[in-house]
C-alpha cells in the first residue's frame, strides 16, 4: 500500500481542477495516504517544488476556477533526462505515486513517469474534451456554460441589428466545445474540423436564413484553428451575402470561472476514484466516466484510442437550427 501521493496539474488550466485536487487530497486522508502538492506542473516537479498538503485546508477548493497549484506547458519534459530528474525528486521524498491532472500532452508525461516506476494515474482535466478514455473531461462543462452564456448575449445584439455573428470557440483541434455549445445555443451553423465551410458557402446559408426565411439573426459557432483570420471571414461573408456580419473570438474567457455543479460532481467522483485505484495497488491508468460509470484503462491505450467524431451531430443540428 502506498504511503504518499503527489498531485500536479499540467497543460491549459480548466475549471474544476481545484475541485479535483480537493477530492484527491480528502480521499487520500480517508485512505491514510499522505498527499503532496506539486507547484508548477512537470516543470515544478523537475525542480522539486513539492510540498506536503498536510496543513492545507482544501475545503474551499471546490468552488474556485483555475488551479491553485499552477499549470505550465513544458515541452522539455519530452527529454528523458528531464523525466529522470522528476523521478529523482519524488524518490528523494519517498513519494511512490503521482496523479497528473491535464490533457493529452500531460498524459504522455504521466505515462513516461509510470514507465520509470512511479505509480501514476492520469486524470482528464481540459476544456477541450478531447480525451478518448472518458465521455467528459473536467473543465468541459464550465467552458461550455461560459460559451452558451456569451453566445446568448451575442444573439441579443444580433437580433437587434439583424446581423450574422461568427463566434470562434476553443478546443484546439477537437470540436466538442463547438458542437455542444452550438446545439445548446441553437446556432444555425456549427463548424468543426470535420466539416469546414468557406466564405461563399457560409454566405449562401446566411442569405437563405436572413433573406429567404426572414430570420432576425444568424449565429455561426466555429471551432478554433480553422480560419486564419476570422475578421476577414466576416468581411467576406458580409460582402457575399449582403448581411452585416461580425466576428467574435471568445478566447481565454472560456478557461476561467466558477465550476458548474456537474463539473464539481464529475471532478469529485473522478478524484476519489483515483485514490481508490492507487490504494488497491493499481497504476498506469487513465481514469474517466463512460456512460456515467467510473472507468480506467491503461494510459497508453487512452493515448492511442481515437475520440468519436461529431460530424453527424453538427450536420443534423445545423439543419434543425436552420428551420424557422
Ligand atoms: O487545451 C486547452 C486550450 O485552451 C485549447 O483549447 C487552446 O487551443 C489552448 O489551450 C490555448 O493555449 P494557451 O493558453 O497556451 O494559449
Amino acid at each position: 500500500m502506498i504511503k504518499k501521493v503527489a498531485i500536479l496539474t499540467s497543460g491549459g488550466d480548466a475549471s474544476g481542477m481545484n475541485s479535483t485536487i480537493r477530492a484527491i487530497v480528502k480521499a487520500s486522508r480517508w485512505k491514510n495516504i499522505e498527499p503532496y502538492l506539486v507547484y508548477g506542473g512537470f516543470k515544478g516537479l523537475t525542480e522539486g517544488k513539492i510540498k506536503s498538503a498536510s496543513d492545507i485546508n482544501v475545503d474551499d477548493f471546490m468552488q474556485h476556477g483555475g488551479t491553485f497549484i499552477h499549470s505550465i506547458r513544458y515541452s522539455e519534459f519530452l527529454d528523458p533526462k528531464v523525466r529522470e530528474k522528476a523521478k529523482e525528486q519524488l524518490n528523494k521524498m519517498d513519494i511512490e505515486a503521482l496523479v497528473v491532472i491535464g490533457g493529452n500532452g500531460s498524459y504522455q508525461g504521466a505515462q513516461s513517469l509510470n514507465e520509470l516506476g512511479i505509480k501514476t494515474i492520469a486524470v482528464p482535466g481540459t476544456i477541450d474534451n478531447d480525451i478518448s478514455s472518458t465521455d467528459y473531461t473536467v473543465g468541459f462543462f464550465t467552458a461550455m456554460e461560459t460559451i452558451v452564456q456569451n453566445v446568448d448575449r451575442l444573439r441579443d445584439t444580433a437580433n437587434s441589428h439583424h446581423r450574422c455573428i461568427i463566434v470562434e470557440v476553443m478546443g484546439r483541434h477537437a470540436g466538442d466545445l463547438a458542437t455542444f455549445a452550438g446545439v445548446a445555443t441553437g446556432a444555425e451553423l456549427i463548424i468543426t474540423n470535420e466539416q469546414v465551410y468557406n466564405a461563399k458557402e457560409i454566405a449562401q446559408i446566411v442569405k437563405e436564413q436572413m433573406i429567404d426565411l426572414n430570420k432576425e439573426s444568424m449565429i455561426v459557432v466555429t471551432s478554433e484553428k480553422i480560419y486564419q483570420n476570422l475578421k476577414q471571414l466576416a468581411i467576406d461573408v458580409e460582402k457575399l451575402s449582403g448581411i452585416t456580419t461580425r466576428s467574435v473570438i471568445l478566447g481565454h474567457i472560456q478557461r476561467g470561472g466558477v465550476p458548474t455543479a456537474l463539473e464539481r460532481y464529475l471532478s469529485t467522483r473522478i478524484g476519489t476514484y483515483t485514490i481508490e485505484l492507487l490504494s488497491e495497488g493499481k497504476s498506469g491508468l487513465a481514469v474517466g466516466v463512460v456512460n456515467n460509470n467510473l472507468t480506467s484503462i491503461p494510459i497508453i491505450d487512452a493515448l492511442s484510442k481515437p475520440k468519436p467524431k461529431n460530424i453527424e451531430t453538427t450536420t443534423k443540428f445545423s439543419k434543425i437550427n436552420q428551420q424557422k
